[in-house]
Protein backbone atom coordinates (compact mmCIF):
# COMPACT_ATOMS: atom_id res chain seq x y z
CA UNK A 1 0.00 0.00 0.00
CA UNK A 2 1.36 3.73 -0.99
CA UNK A 3 1.82 5.52 2.33
CA UNK A 4 -0.11 8.17 3.51
CA UNK A 5 0.90 11.15 5.94
CA UNK A 6 -1.15 10.56 8.75
CA UNK A 7 -3.98 12.94 9.07
CA UNK A 8 -7.33 12.41 11.29
CA UNK A 9 -10.00 10.23 9.93
CA UNK A 10 -13.10 10.87 7.89
CA UNK A 11 -11.65 14.19 8.05
CA UNK A 12 -9.60 14.74 4.54
CA UNK A 13 -10.03 13.97 0.80
CA UNK A 14 -8.76 11.07 -1.13
CA UNK A 15 -7.74 12.14 -4.53
CA UNK A 16 -7.57 8.88 -6.95
CA UNK A 17 -5.24 9.82 -10.01
CA UNK A 18 -6.00 8.23 -13.18
CA UNK A 19 -3.78 10.22 -14.78
CA UNK A 20 -4.49 13.86 -15.95
CA UNK A 21 -2.19 16.63 -16.50
CA UNK A 22 -4.05 18.70 -14.14
CA UNK A 23 -4.35 16.10 -11.22
CA UNK A 24 -2.29 18.27 -8.98
CA UNK A 25 -4.81 21.56 -9.36
CA UNK A 26 -7.82 19.46 -7.40
CA UNK A 27 -5.04 19.16 -4.33
CA UNK A 28 -4.10 22.65 -4.77
CA UNK A 29 -7.85 23.85 -5.24
CA UNK A 30 -8.74 21.96 -1.98
CA UNK A 31 -5.89 23.25 0.24
CA UNK A 32 -7.30 26.86 -0.75
CA UNK A 33 -9.82 26.01 0.86
CA UNK A 34 -8.22 24.84 3.51
CA UNK A 35 -8.94 20.78 3.80
CA UNK A 36 -6.29 18.20 3.79
CA UNK A 37 -5.75 15.88 0.66
CA UNK A 38 -3.57 13.62 -0.70
CA UNK A 39 -3.10 12.42 -4.47
CA UNK A 40 -2.56 8.43 -5.06
CA UNK A 41 -2.70 6.46 -8.10
CA UNK A 42 -6.39 4.53 -8.87
CA UNK A 43 -4.29 1.34 -8.48
CA UNK A 44 -3.14 1.42 -5.15
CA UNK A 45 -6.38 2.59 -3.87
CA UNK A 46 -8.24 -0.81 -2.74
CA UNK A 47 -10.31 -1.72 0.23
CA UNK A 48 -7.10 -1.87 2.48
CA UNK A 49 -5.93 1.61 1.59
CA UNK A 50 -9.28 2.77 1.92
CA UNK A 51 -9.58 1.18 5.69
CA UNK A 52 -5.92 3.05 6.55
CA UNK A 53 -6.88 6.43 4.33
CA UNK A 54 -10.81 7.23 5.76
CA UNK A 55 -11.38 9.22 3.22
CA UNK A 56 -13.82 12.34 4.75
CA UNK A 57 -14.47 12.86 0.58
CA UNK A 58 -13.26 11.27 -2.55
CA UNK A 59 -12.59 12.62 -5.74
CA UNK A 60 -11.38 10.56 -8.75
CA UNK A 61 -9.38 12.89 -11.49
CA UNK A 62 -9.58 12.67 -15.43
CA UNK A 63 -7.06 10.49 -17.07
CA UNK A 64 -6.06 10.27 -21.11
CA UNK A 65 -7.59 6.67 -20.96
CA UNK A 66 -11.28 5.90 -22.89
CA UNK A 67 -13.46 3.76 -20.98
CA UNK A 68 -14.55 1.90 -24.38
CA UNK A 69 -10.91 0.40 -23.85
CA UNK A 70 -11.14 -3.10 -21.62
CA UNK A 71 -8.73 -2.91 -19.92
CA UNK A 72 -8.34 0.90 -18.98
CA UNK A 73 -8.03 1.97 -15.41
CA UNK A 74 -11.07 1.26 -13.56
CA UNK A 75 -12.19 2.77 -9.30
CA UNK A 76 -11.73 0.10 -6.99
CA UNK A 77 -15.76 -0.92 -6.00
CA UNK A 78 -14.72 -0.53 -2.81
CA UNK A 79 -14.36 3.60 -3.31
CA UNK A 80 -18.38 3.21 -3.49
CA UNK A 81 -18.74 0.62 -1.00
CA UNK A 82 -17.48 2.87 2.20
CA UNK A 83 -20.58 5.66 1.58
CA UNK A 84 -18.30 8.65 1.66
CA UNK A 85 -19.62 10.98 -0.80
CA UNK A 86 -17.91 11.10 -4.48
CA UNK A 87 -17.11 13.58 -7.06
CA UNK A 88 -15.96 11.61 -10.46
CA UNK A 89 -14.12 15.02 -12.96
CA UNK A 90 -14.36 14.02 -16.37
CA UNK A 91 -12.88 10.31 -16.64
CA UNK A 92 -13.57 10.11 -13.13
CA UNK A 93 -17.35 11.24 -13.95
CA UNK A 94 -17.22 8.36 -16.56
CA UNK A 95 -15.99 6.01 -14.59
CA UNK A 96 -18.39 6.27 -12.06
CA UNK A 97 -21.31 5.98 -14.46
CA UNK A 98 -19.53 2.70 -16.21
CA UNK A 99 -19.00 1.03 -12.57
CA UNK A 100 -22.83 1.93 -11.19
CA UNK A 101 -24.33 0.60 -14.82
CA UNK A 102 -24.57 3.36 -16.88
CA UNK A 103 -22.60 3.59 -20.39
CA UNK A 104 -19.88 5.77 -21.97
CA UNK A 105 -18.71 6.01 -25.77
CA UNK A 106 -16.77 7.62 -28.41
CA UNK A 107 -18.12 10.57 -28.48
CA UNK A 108 -18.50 12.64 -32.36
CA UNK A 109 -18.57 16.11 -30.99
CA UNK A 110 -15.29 16.11 -29.31
CA UNK A 111 -15.04 19.23 -26.19
CA UNK A 112 -11.45 21.33 -26.01
CA UNK A 113 -11.29 23.87 -24.10
CA UNK A 114 -13.69 26.75 -23.28
CA UNK A 115 -17.59 25.48 -23.42
CA UNK A 116 -20.60 27.27 -21.96
CA UNK A 117 -22.67 24.50 -19.96
CA UNK A 118 -26.49 25.54 -19.24
CA UNK A 119 -27.80 24.66 -15.23
CA UNK A 120 -30.86 22.05 -16.06
CA UNK A 121 -31.59 21.56 -11.69
CA UNK A 122 -30.40 22.79 -8.68
CA UNK A 123 -27.81 21.38 -6.66
CA UNK A 124 -25.85 21.15 -3.45
CA UNK A 125 -23.02 21.08 -6.15
CA UNK A 126 -23.86 24.40 -7.22
CA UNK A 127 -25.29 25.93 -4.14
CA UNK A 128 -25.25 30.17 -4.21
CA UNK A 129 -22.84 29.70 -7.49
CA UNK A 130 -24.83 28.61 -10.28
CA UNK A 131 -28.75 28.42 -10.58
CA UNK A 132 -30.88 25.98 -13.04
CA UNK A 133 -31.61 27.91 -16.07
CA UNK A 134 -28.75 29.57 -16.95
CA UNK A 135 -26.18 29.35 -18.81
CA UNK A 136 -21.83 29.52 -17.25
CA UNK A 137 -18.23 28.88 -18.79
CA UNK A 138 -16.43 25.77 -18.17
CA UNK A 139 -13.41 24.30 -19.07
CA UNK A 140 -13.55 21.26 -21.09
CA UNK A 141 -10.84 17.98 -22.63
CA UNK A 142 -12.63 14.82 -23.14
CA UNK A 143 -13.57 12.46 -26.07
CA UNK A 144 -15.79 10.25 -24.41
CA UNK A 145 -19.24 11.12 -23.45
CA UNK A 146 -21.37 9.72 -21.14
CA UNK A 147 -25.06 8.21 -22.85
CA UNK A 148 -26.52 6.67 -20.21
CA UNK A 149 -26.97 7.29 -16.56
CA UNK A 150 -26.78 4.39 -14.14
CA UNK A 151 -29.85 4.30 -12.06
CA UNK A 152 -30.53 6.63 -9.11
CA UNK A 153 -28.86 9.61 -11.15
CA UNK A 154 -30.17 12.83 -13.23
CA UNK A 155 -28.59 15.14 -14.72
CA UNK A 156 -28.08 18.66 -13.88
CA UNK A 157 -26.04 20.53 -16.61
CA UNK A 158 -25.97 19.60 -20.28
CA UNK A 159 -23.69 20.99 -23.00
CA UNK A 160 -23.01 20.87 -26.67
CA UNK A 161 -20.67 17.79 -26.27
CA UNK A 162 -22.20 16.52 -23.63
CA UNK A 163 -25.71 15.99 -22.51
CA UNK A 164 -24.75 14.74 -19.39
CA UNK A 165 -22.09 17.38 -18.36
CA UNK A 166 -22.62 17.04 -14.98
CA UNK A 167 -24.62 14.41 -13.22
CA UNK A 168 -25.78 14.02 -9.60
CA UNK A 169 -27.41 10.97 -7.04
CA UNK A 170 -28.22 13.11 -3.82
CA UNK A 171 -29.04 10.36 -1.97
CA UNK A 172 -26.06 8.50 -2.19
CA UNK A 173 -23.97 11.77 -2.23
CA UNK A 174 -22.20 10.57 -5.65
CA UNK A 175 -21.62 13.63 -8.60
CA UNK A 176 -20.17 13.45 -11.68
CA UNK A 177 -19.13 16.20 -13.70
CA UNK A 178 -17.36 16.34 -17.33
CA UNK A 179 -15.57 19.73 -17.30
CA UNK A 180 -12.44 20.28 -15.25
CA UNK A 181 -13.68 22.28 -12.36
CA UNK A 182 -9.63 22.28 -10.71
CA UNK A 183 -8.43 24.64 -13.91
CA UNK A 184 -8.64 28.37 -13.86
CA UNK A 185 -10.28 28.49 -17.18
CA UNK A 186 -13.51 27.33 -15.00
CA UNK A 187 -13.95 30.61 -13.45
CA UNK A 188 -16.25 28.98 -11.01
CA UNK A 189 -14.58 25.53 -10.67
CA UNK A 190 -13.11 26.86 -6.81
CA UNK A 191 -16.28 27.48 -5.43
CA UNK A 192 -17.89 24.41 -7.14
CA UNK A 193 -15.30 21.89 -5.21
CA UNK A 194 -15.79 23.75 -2.10
CA UNK A 195 -19.38 23.26 -2.13
CA UNK A 196 -18.75 19.56 -2.63
CA UNK A 197 -16.12 19.13 0.34
CA UNK A 198 -18.15 21.60 2.44
CA UNK A 199 -21.85 21.51 1.49
CA UNK A 200 -22.10 17.73 -0.05
CA UNK A 201 -19.20 16.25 2.39
CA UNK A 202 -19.54 18.19 5.49
CA UNK A 203 -15.73 18.73 5.87
CA UNK A 204 -14.14 21.48 7.83
CA UNK A 205 -11.77 24.25 6.53
CA UNK A 206 -9.16 24.38 9.09
CA UNK A 207 -6.70 22.77 7.20
CA UNK A 208 -3.47 25.09 7.99
CA UNK A 209 0.02 25.12 6.81
CA UNK A 210 0.76 25.06 10.32
CA UNK A 211 -1.11 21.93 10.69
CA UNK A 212 0.78 20.49 7.61
CA UNK A 213 3.80 21.26 9.15
CA UNK A 214 2.89 19.54 11.99
CA UNK A 215 1.92 16.54 10.26
CA UNK A 216 4.75 16.43 7.89
CA UNK A 217 7.04 16.55 11.31
CA UNK A 218 5.04 13.30 12.52
CA UNK A 219 5.57 11.64 9.33
CA UNK A 220 9.27 12.82 9.11
CA UNK A 221 9.27 11.56 12.26
CA UNK A 222 8.12 7.88 11.94
CA UNK A 223 9.93 7.59 8.73
CA UNK A 224 13.40 7.86 9.75
CA UNK A 225 13.20 6.78 13.27
CA UNK A 226 16.75 6.66 14.73
CA UNK A 227 18.17 7.30 11.55
CA UNK A 228 20.57 9.87 10.32
CA UNK A 229 19.80 11.98 7.56
CA UNK A 230 22.16 14.06 4.96
CA UNK A 231 20.77 17.09 3.17
CA UNK A 232 22.22 18.77 0.61
CA UNK A 233 21.92 22.84 0.64
CA UNK A 234 21.71 24.84 -3.01
CA UNK A 235 21.00 27.74 -1.40
CA UNK A 236 17.78 27.91 -2.93
CA UNK A 237 14.31 27.85 -0.86
CA UNK A 238 13.41 24.70 -1.26
CA UNK A 239 16.26 22.96 0.35
CA UNK A 240 16.56 24.88 2.53
CA UNK A 241 12.82 24.30 4.41
CA UNK A 242 13.42 20.68 3.59
CA UNK A 243 16.58 21.08 5.74
CA UNK A 244 14.49 23.41 8.24
CA UNK A 245 11.31 20.92 8.92
CA UNK A 246 13.67 17.92 9.22
CA UNK A 247 16.17 19.51 11.58
CA UNK A 248 12.75 20.63 13.92
CA UNK A 249 11.02 16.51 13.30
CA UNK A 250 14.71 15.19 14.06
CA UNK A 251 17.12 17.07 15.47
CA UNK A 252 20.95 16.59 15.19
CA UNK A 253 20.21 13.71 13.45
CA UNK A 254 20.00 15.83 10.32
CA UNK A 255 23.43 16.97 9.20
CA UNK A 256 23.57 19.37 6.33
CA UNK A 257 26.11 19.53 3.68
CA UNK A 258 26.68 23.18 0.94
CA UNK A 259 28.58 22.47 -1.74
CA UNK A 260 29.64 26.37 -2.68
CA UNK A 261 30.52 25.87 -6.08
CA UNK A 262 31.68 29.61 -6.68
CA UNK A 263 28.69 29.33 -9.24
CA UNK A 264 25.73 31.24 -6.72
CA UNK A 265 24.98 34.58 -6.52
CA UNK A 266 26.63 37.47 -4.64
CA UNK A 267 26.88 36.57 -1.28
CA UNK A 268 24.85 33.87 -0.98
CA UNK A 269 27.35 31.03 0.22
CA UNK A 270 28.11 33.05 3.57
CA UNK A 271 24.02 33.66 3.79
CA UNK A 272 23.71 29.76 4.11
CA UNK A 273 26.35 29.65 6.43
CA UNK A 274 25.42 32.24 8.55
CA UNK A 275 21.31 31.23 8.80
CA UNK A 276 22.00 27.52 8.96
CA UNK A 277 25.18 27.46 11.73
CA UNK A 278 24.13 30.92 13.17
CA UNK A 279 20.36 31.41 13.47
CA UNK A 280 19.04 27.43 13.60
CA UNK A 281 22.47 25.68 14.55
CA UNK A 282 21.77 23.02 12.36
CA UNK A 283 25.24 20.67 11.90
CA UNK A 284 26.38 22.07 8.35
CA UNK A 285 29.31 20.81 6.26
CA UNK A 286 30.54 23.63 4.18
CA UNK A 287 32.70 23.00 1.14
CA UNK A 288 34.04 25.93 -0.63
CA UNK A 289 34.88 24.24 -4.22
CA UNK A 290 34.67 27.03 -6.48
CA UNK A 291 38.69 26.68 -7.80
CA UNK A 292 37.96 22.65 -8.46
CA UNK A 293 34.69 23.71 -10.22
CA UNK A 294 36.06 26.73 -12.09
CA UNK A 295 39.47 24.51 -13.28
CA UNK A 296 36.85 21.43 -14.78
CA UNK A 297 34.76 23.56 -16.62
CA UNK A 298 37.94 25.33 -18.46
CA UNK A 299 37.64 25.38 -22.01
CA UNK A 300 33.73 23.84 -21.97
CA UNK A 301 31.08 25.97 -23.71
CA UNK A 302 28.36 24.09 -24.55
CA UNK A 303 25.14 24.20 -22.19
CA UNK A 304 24.67 20.01 -21.38
CA UNK A 305 28.27 19.29 -20.97
CA UNK A 306 28.11 22.03 -18.46
CA UNK A 307 25.19 20.98 -16.44
CA UNK A 308 26.63 17.28 -16.80
CA UNK A 309 30.51 18.07 -15.59
CA UNK A 310 28.13 20.36 -12.73
CA UNK A 311 25.81 17.52 -11.44
CA UNK A 312 29.06 14.93 -11.48
CA UNK A 313 31.42 17.47 -9.20
CA UNK A 314 28.77 17.98 -7.20
CA UNK A 315 27.73 14.13 -6.60
CA UNK A 316 31.60 13.34 -5.94
CA UNK A 317 32.15 15.99 -3.58
CA UNK A 318 28.31 15.44 -1.49
CA UNK A 319 28.94 11.82 -1.90
CA UNK A 320 32.27 12.20 -0.41
CA UNK A 321 31.61 14.31 2.74
CA UNK A 322 28.13 12.55 3.27
CA UNK A 323 29.98 8.99 3.54
CA UNK A 324 32.08 10.71 6.37
CA UNK A 325 28.44 11.04 8.10
CA UNK A 326 28.29 7.48 9.81
CA UNK A 327 24.99 5.64 9.75
CA UNK A 328 23.43 8.02 7.08
CA UNK A 329 20.34 6.37 6.23
CA UNK A 330 18.77 8.84 4.53
CA UNK A 331 18.77 11.46 1.65
CA UNK A 332 16.75 14.54 2.43
CA UNK A 333 15.92 16.30 -0.74
CA UNK A 334 13.09 19.75 -1.67
CA UNK A 335 11.37 18.42 -3.81
CA UNK A 336 8.12 19.83 -4.75
CA UNK A 337 4.91 18.70 -6.51
CA UNK A 338 5.55 20.07 -9.91
CA UNK A 339 9.10 17.99 -10.12
CA UNK A 340 7.35 15.08 -9.72
CA UNK A 341 5.26 13.90 -12.56
CA UNK A 342 3.01 11.21 -11.57
CA UNK A 343 2.33 8.91 -14.77
CA UNK A 344 -0.18 5.92 -14.20
CA UNK A 345 0.68 3.10 -16.86
CA UNK A 346 -2.65 1.72 -17.98
CA UNK A 347 -1.38 -1.55 -18.93
CA UNK A 348 1.52 -2.43 -16.13
CA UNK A 349 1.55 -0.72 -12.54
CA UNK A 350 1.81 3.08 -11.87
CA UNK A 351 4.72 4.44 -13.08
CA UNK A 352 6.44 7.67 -11.50
CA UNK A 353 8.52 10.13 -13.70
CA UNK A 354 10.56 12.15 -11.98
CA UNK A 355 11.78 15.46 -13.94
CA UNK A 356 14.33 16.54 -11.79
CA UNK A 357 16.89 19.32 -12.05
CA UNK A 358 18.19 18.50 -8.59
CA UNK A 359 21.64 17.95 -8.81
CA UNK A 360 21.42 15.22 -6.44
CA UNK A 361 20.16 12.64 -9.27
CA UNK A 362 21.23 9.42 -8.94
CA UNK A 363 23.13 9.57 -5.16
CA UNK A 364 20.11 7.77 -3.31
CA UNK A 365 21.41 4.48 -5.39
CA UNK A 366 24.67 5.27 -5.61
CA UNK A 367 25.50 5.81 -1.92
CA UNK A 368 22.36 3.33 -1.17
CA UNK A 369 20.66 5.65 0.49
CA UNK A 370 16.86 6.34 1.26
CA UNK A 371 14.67 9.62 -0.04
CA UNK A 372 12.86 11.68 2.50
CA UNK A 373 11.12 14.68 0.10
CA UNK A 374 8.63 16.13 2.79
CA UNK A 375 8.07 19.01 0.26
CA UNK A 376 6.69 16.54 -2.47
CA UNK A 377 2.63 17.50 -2.55
CA UNK A 378 3.54 21.26 -2.18
CA UNK A 379 3.82 24.00 -4.72
CA UNK A 380 6.80 27.05 -4.76
CA UNK A 381 4.11 29.30 -3.13
CA UNK A 382 3.29 26.82 -0.29
CA UNK A 383 6.86 26.03 0.39
CA UNK A 384 7.44 29.70 0.88
CA UNK A 385 4.07 29.74 3.24
CA UNK A 386 5.54 26.42 4.86
CA UNK A 387 9.21 28.70 5.44
CA UNK A 388 7.64 31.10 6.93
CA UNK A 389 5.36 29.08 9.17
CA UNK A 390 9.06 27.84 10.26
CA UNK A 391 10.30 30.91 11.22
CA UNK A 392 13.09 31.80 8.00
CA UNK A 393 13.72 35.23 7.69
CA UNK A 394 11.27 36.50 4.56
CA UNK A 395 14.29 38.02 2.54
CA UNK A 396 15.76 34.22 2.30
CA UNK A 397 11.57 32.81 1.67
CA UNK A 398 10.88 35.07 -0.81
CA UNK A 399 13.85 34.57 -3.09
CA UNK A 400 13.42 33.88 -6.10
CA UNK A 401 14.30 30.23 -7.78
CA UNK A 402 18.08 29.96 -8.65
CA UNK A 403 19.14 26.60 -11.34
CA UNK A 404 21.35 23.80 -9.94
CA UNK A 405 24.35 24.52 -12.24
CA UNK A 406 24.15 28.63 -11.00
CA UNK A 407 26.18 30.98 -12.79
CA UNK A 408 27.23 28.78 -15.11
CA UNK A 409 24.08 28.28 -17.45
CA UNK A 410 24.16 32.67 -17.43
CA UNK A 411 27.52 32.67 -18.90
CA UNK A 412 27.04 31.36 -22.97
CA UNK A 413 30.21 30.10 -23.71
CA UNK A 414 33.31 29.47 -21.07
CA UNK A 415 32.75 30.07 -17.65
CA UNK A 416 35.57 31.88 -15.70
CA UNK A 417 36.40 33.29 -12.72
CA UNK A 418 36.80 36.90 -14.24
CA UNK A 419 33.29 36.46 -15.66
CA UNK A 420 31.30 34.68 -12.76
CA UNK A 421 32.42 37.71 -10.89
CA UNK A 422 31.49 40.45 -13.04
CA UNK A 423 28.01 38.74 -13.51
CA UNK A 424 27.89 38.83 -9.91
CA UNK A 425 28.20 42.27 -9.75
CA UNK A 426 25.74 43.50 -12.72
CA UNK A 427 23.22 40.65 -11.17
CA UNK A 428 23.52 42.29 -7.37
CA UNK A 429 22.69 45.60 -8.86
CA UNK A 430 20.18 44.63 -11.05
CA UNK A 431 18.41 42.78 -8.16
CA UNK A 432 19.03 45.71 -5.92
CA UNK A 433 17.25 48.02 -8.72
CA UNK A 434 14.39 45.60 -8.63
CA UNK A 435 13.55 45.16 -4.33
CA UNK A 436 13.83 49.40 -4.59
CA UNK A 437 11.32 49.71 -6.82
CA UNK A 438 9.18 47.45 -4.63
CA UNK A 439 9.13 44.83 -8.07
CA UNK A 440 10.90 42.16 -6.69
CA UNK A 441 7.79 40.30 -5.11
CA UNK A 442 5.75 40.44 -8.63
CA UNK A 443 8.73 38.88 -10.71
CA UNK A 444 9.35 34.99 -10.52
CA UNK A 445 12.57 35.35 -11.47
CA UNK A 446 15.05 38.13 -12.80
CA UNK A 447 18.48 37.76 -13.16
CA UNK A 448 21.51 38.79 -15.45
CA UNK A 449 23.25 36.99 -18.28
CA UNK A 450 26.72 37.63 -19.23
CA UNK A 451 27.26 37.33 -22.79
CA UNK A 452 30.35 35.90 -24.53
CA UNK A 453 29.82 39.24 -27.04
CA UNK A 454 31.90 42.49 -27.08
CA UNK A 455 30.77 45.41 -28.15
CA UNK A 456 32.35 48.80 -28.85
CA UNK A 457 31.46 51.67 -26.50
CA UNK A 458 32.95 55.17 -25.25
CA UNK A 459 33.29 55.84 -22.02
CA UNK A 460 34.80 59.73 -20.69
CA UNK A 461 36.80 60.16 -23.93
CA UNK A 462 37.91 56.62 -24.18
CA UNK A 463 36.81 53.75 -26.54
CA UNK A 464 35.99 50.53 -24.35
CA UNK A 465 35.49 46.94 -26.26
CA UNK A 466 33.50 44.83 -23.27
CA UNK A 467 31.06 42.55 -23.18
CA UNK A 468 27.38 42.72 -23.44
CA UNK A 469 24.61 42.05 -20.11
CA UNK A 470 21.58 41.06 -21.05
CA UNK A 471 18.99 41.26 -18.45
CA UNK A 472 16.17 39.28 -18.13
CA UNK A 473 12.68 38.78 -15.57
CA UNK A 474 10.07 36.71 -16.25
CA UNK A 475 6.31 36.55 -14.30
CA UNK A 476 4.99 32.92 -13.78
CA UNK A 477 3.02 30.07 -11.74
CA UNK A 478 5.50 27.41 -11.72
CA UNK A 479 7.87 28.13 -14.16
CA UNK A 480 6.38 25.59 -16.99
CA UNK A 481 5.34 28.78 -19.06
CA UNK A 482 6.47 32.45 -18.12
CA UNK A 483 5.95 35.83 -19.90
CA UNK A 484 8.60 38.48 -20.23
CA UNK A 485 8.15 41.56 -17.18
CA UNK A 486 6.87 44.72 -18.76
CA UNK A 487 9.55 46.80 -17.14
CA UNK A 488 8.92 50.65 -17.59
CA UNK A 489 11.93 52.01 -20.15
CA UNK A 490 13.32 54.67 -17.38
CA UNK A 491 13.62 51.47 -15.40
CA UNK A 492 15.50 49.80 -17.35
CA UNK A 493 17.37 53.08 -18.46
CA UNK A 494 18.52 53.62 -15.06
CA UNK A 495 19.99 49.77 -14.68
CA UNK A 496 21.45 50.00 -17.44
CA UNK A 497 23.48 53.18 -16.48
CA UNK A 498 24.44 51.84 -12.97
CA UNK A 499 25.68 48.71 -14.16
CA UNK A 500 28.06 50.21 -16.67
CA UNK A 501 29.11 52.76 -14.56
CA UNK A 502 29.68 50.35 -11.48
CA UNK A 503 30.54 47.21 -12.98
CA UNK A 504 34.15 47.23 -15.27
CA UNK A 505 34.02 44.69 -18.00
CA UNK A 506 30.29 45.91 -19.47
CA UNK A 507 29.61 48.09 -21.60
CA UNK A 508 26.13 47.36 -23.25
CA UNK A 509 23.28 46.53 -21.53
CA UNK A 510 19.74 44.46 -23.17
CA UNK A 511 16.40 43.59 -22.23
CA UNK A 512 15.03 39.98 -23.34
CA UNK A 513 11.33 40.12 -24.20
CA UNK A 514 10.86 36.84 -24.91
CA UNK A 515 8.29 34.41 -23.51
CA UNK A 516 8.33 30.89 -22.35
CA UNK A 517 7.53 29.34 -25.08
CA UNK A 518 9.69 29.91 -26.99
CA UNK A 519 12.26 30.64 -25.38
CA UNK A 520 12.94 29.27 -21.53
CA UNK A 521 13.98 30.94 -18.48
CA UNK A 522 17.43 30.85 -18.58
CA UNK A 523 19.31 30.81 -21.53
CA UNK A 524 21.01 27.84 -21.52
P1 LIG B 1 13.88 26.79 -17.95
O1 LIG B 1 15.18 27.48 -18.27
O2 LIG B 1 13.88 25.33 -18.28
O3 LIG B 1 13.75 26.89 -16.39
O4 LIG B 1 12.70 27.51 -18.53
C1 LIG B 1 12.58 26.60 -15.65
C2 LIG B 1 12.92 26.78 -14.18
O5 LIG B 1 13.85 25.77 -13.78
C3 LIG B 1 15.05 26.36 -13.31
N1 LIG B 1 16.15 25.52 -13.79
C4 LIG B 1 16.85 24.69 -13.00
N2 LIG B 1 16.74 24.43 -11.69
N3 LIG B 1 18.55 22.90 -11.85
C5 LIG B 1 17.62 23.55 -11.10
O6 LIG B 1 17.56 23.33 -9.89
C6 LIG B 1 18.68 23.08 -13.19
O7 LIG B 1 19.51 22.47 -13.84
C7 LIG B 1 17.80 24.04 -13.80
N4 LIG B 1 17.63 24.50 -15.06
C8 LIG B 1 16.62 25.41 -15.04
C9 LIG B 1 15.06 27.75 -13.90
O8 LIG B 1 15.87 28.64 -13.13
C10 LIG B 1 13.60 28.11 -13.86
O9 LIG B 1 13.18 28.49 -12.57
Amino acid sequence: MAATTPHAPNASVLIVDFGSQVTQLIARRLREIGVYCEIHPYNRVDAAFLDVFQPGAVILSGGPASLSVATSPRPSSAIFERGAPILGICYGEQAICSELGGAVSRSDHREFGRAQINVTADSPLFDGVWAAGKAYPVWMSHGDRVDALPDGFEVIATSPGAPFAAIANDERRIYGVQFHPEVVHTPDGARLLRNFVVNVAGLSTNWTMAAFKESAIDAIRARVGDAKVVCGLSGGVDSAVAAVLIHEAIGDQLTCVFVDTGLMRADEGRQVVDLFRGAYNIPLIHVEAEEMFLAKLKGVDDPEAKRKIIGAAFIDIFEKEAGQIENAAFLAQGTLYPDVIESVSFDGGPSVTIKSHHNVGGLPERMNLKLVEPLRELFKDEVRALGRELGLPEAFVGRHPFPGPGLAIRIPGEVTKERADILRKADAIYLDEIRKAGLYDEIWQAFAVLLPVRTVGVMGDERTYDHVLALRAVTSTDGMTADYYPFPHDFLGACSTRIINEVRGVNRVVYDVTSKPPGTIEWE
